[in-house]
């Protein structure tokens, strides 16, 4: 037999579907720790036992493989930025997340459709990970979808349902966030791209993102709208606005990145990266247009009128 090609292999165990959890603990020292992880298992209602792989490369390794208490959280619907902190960040992923403590003192991931706080069962070593069994010592399940990841994406159930009904449309609405000579964009499984988020209509499209914008610890000014497309593909509508930060809090999970940077980003959709484009040549003139249209096709306007 072939020696197996890690790489491949990873490919192919990547095809499966799964959803998305945060696995947390506190260390000796008392530190949460957590990391997000899609090898969740359901193992046994008698006793009742579920398990997890944390990997052996993990900075928490340690941490997971000596602890009595651990739990886990199911991401919901929207908590990509979650998945993408616990999976990349290496400052204080608590300091970025709004989280709830459980009856062993530790954190877990607050708007999750479900939790399993847990006693370690077992611990086994395999391979480049370790199975970390552990015994549910109590269990919440909440409302919502839960967040979905296959072929190295996120998923969404929810908007996929959406984008194959013809009557449904989902309104999602960004920003193009100015702060100083760099624009804030948030790093996603499929590249970059500025904050967004769904709306439930086009009347309450300014003040979702506003918080959605303070949420994300940028304190902006909304300004003109300056892209307005479908994504017919996926059947969605988006909206997004230019917008000035003044400031911008250390936790924040927006990269600021320089606009005379922008042609090296790689943009999460070629419309984007055709919008972010149009923004930084339009910048050096600051006279802004406005786009109307698809992903594939538009009309370029005047601007500049508020809605
Ligand atoms: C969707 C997804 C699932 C993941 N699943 C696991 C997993 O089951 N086990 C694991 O050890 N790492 C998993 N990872 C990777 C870890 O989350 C990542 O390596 C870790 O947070 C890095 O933490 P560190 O910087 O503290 O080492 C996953 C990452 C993503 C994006």
């Amino acid at each position: 037999m072939n020696a197996v090609d890690p790489r491949a292999l990873r490919k192919a165990f990547g095809r499966y579907m799964t959803g998305v959890t945060v696995v947390t603990t506190v260390d000796r020292q008392g530190r949460s720790l957590g990391f997000t992880a899609n090898s969740f298992t359901s193992v046994s209602l008698d006793p009742p036992l579920l398990l997890v792989c944390p990997g052996k490369f993990l900075s928490s390794y340690e941490a997971f493989a000596q602890c009595r208490h651990f739990a886990v959280s199911v991401l919901a619907e929207g908590q990509e930025n979650v998945a993408s902190t616990f999976a990349g960040y290496k400052g204080d992923r608590f300091a970025k997340t709004p989280y709830e403590t459980d009856c062993h003192g530790v954190p877990f991931i607050s708007g999750a459709i479900a939790r399993f706080s847990c006693e370690t069962h077992e611990i086994v070593a395999a391979g480049d990970h370790a199975i970390l069994i552990g015994r549910v010592a109590g269990f919440h399940e909440g409302d919502g979808r839960g967040l979905g990841y296959a072929e190295g994406r996120f998923f969404s159930l929810g908007l996929e349902r959406r984008a194959h009904d013809p009557e449904a449309r989902v309104n999602r609405a960004g920003a193009i966030v100015q702060h100083r000579d760099a624009v804030l964009l948030e790093r996603t499984a499929d590249g970059y791209r500025p904050p967004e988020v769904t709306v439930p209509d086009h009347a309450s499209l300014r003040s979702t993102l506003a918080v959605e914008l303070v949420n994300r610890g940028a304190s902006a000014e909304l300004g003109p709208v300056y892209s307005v497309f479908d994504s017919k593909e996926r059947a969605v509508h988006f909206a997004y606005l230019l917008a000035t930060a003044s400031t911008v809090a250390p936790s924040s999970d927006l990269e600021a990145v320089p606009i005379d940077r922008l042609q090296e980003v790689p943009f999460a959709s070629r419309a984007i990266g055709s919008m972010m484009a149009r923004f930084a040549t339009e910048r050096r003139t600051r006279s802004f247009t406005l786009y109307l249209g698809d992903c594939e096709r538009g009309s370029i306007h005047q601007q500049q009128e508020r809605v």
